[in-house]
């Protein structure tokens, strides 16, 4: 039984090897680079997401998994954070909003904190010439002023050296906080209340939205989110009532171009009804043919 067992596993192992898959160090079946380019090119760009929310988790598993510190890990992820932002300028993203640093991670030990920092520090000061030669501009939300000095200067230099920019928008969340970017924006409707400008019968969610972080932005079509947790952890919490969740175990040093072009697909697939009731498409799930009958229906 056991032999039977083991022939089993051996042959089924052979058998996605040969369809294109491959084993990680973490025991995850991936497709192999041979299979991307024909997955990338079934992408459509008119069913790709404008704006794509990624809260990139699992730098410190990936770490503890091969006996490093927590910070190797993160200096990994930076290395991810660079080619998703490569990608999604390729395929014709507009925005992509990355979770780098919430409000609640101020809590963790200060090394680790610093570590980020210069994490950051590094990445701007290594990319900007890429950013500005590939037209991407640069966005951060959240409560700046708590960032070191010498990150807040390089973060605000950067924004205006891409400030002419007019591709991709990298939006980087950065001391932030969902439910905060909430309050701070019922207080400022409550001063306009205060101030005799509006009325509290006349305050409906375009208001309440118009003063939120970024409001000059779509709300994510897509939120992507790393290592296996299925929650999200104070990212966006207004901006997301009808964004597309996809959850992968792979943990974000892991996560390059093929599982971002793999995320797309699977949000190609997707039907968005926005509370409404919709005809059913005739192939839900058809690969391409499927996809762009659920594409008639996305907008
Ligand atoms: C979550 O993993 C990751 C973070 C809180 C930090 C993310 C920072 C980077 C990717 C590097 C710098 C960022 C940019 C934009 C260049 P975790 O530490 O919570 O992992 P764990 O859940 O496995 O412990």
């Amino acid at each position: 039984m056991l032999l039977f067992t083991l022939k089993f596993v051996d042959d089924l192992c052979g058998a996605m090897v040969a369809l294109g898959f491959t084993t990680t160090s973490n025991g995850l079946l991936q497709m192999t680079d041979k299979r991307l380019p024909e997955l990338a090119k079934s992408l459509k760009r008119e069913l790709l997401p404008n704006h794509v929310a990624i809260i990139m988790d699992g730098n410190g598993r990936w770490a503890r998994e091969r006996g490093r510190p927590r910070v190797f890990g993160h200096r990994r992820g930076a290395d991810s954070v660079r080619a998703v932002v490569e990608a999604a300028d390729q395929l014709g993203v507009k925005v992509l909003s990355l979770y780098a640093f919430s409000e609640e991670n101020w809590g963790r030990p200060p090394h680790e904190v610093m570590a980020i920092m210069t994490l950051l520090n590094t990445y701007l000061v290594k990319e900007r010439d890429e950013l500005l030669a590939n037209n991407v501009q640069l966005r951060t939300m959240g409560r700046l002023e708590r960032l070191p000095p010498k990150t807040l200067r390089l973060v605000r230099d950067t924004e205006a050296m891409l400030a002419d920019n007019t591709g991709l928008v990298l939006n980087i969340a950065l001391s932030y906080g969902g439910r905060s970017d909430i309050v701070e924006a019922c207080r400022s409707v409550a001063r306009r209340v205060q101030a005799g400008e509006l009325a509290p019968q006349d305050i409906n969610s375009e208001i309440i939205e118009a003063s939120l972080a970024c409001a000059d932005l779509p709300p994510p079509d897509l939120l992507i989110r790393t290592s296996g947790e299925q929650r999200l952890s104070n990212f966006m919490l207004w901006q997301m009532a009808y964004t597309e969740f996809y959850f992968t175990s792979v943990h974000w040093p892991d996560f390059g171009k093929e599982e971002f072009v793999r995320a797309l697909h699977e949000y190609m697939l997707r039907q968005r009804r926005f509370g409404l009731v919709l005809d059913e498409p005739k192939e839900r799930r058809g690969g391409v043919a499927g996809a762009a009958v659920a594409a008639e229906r996305h907008e």
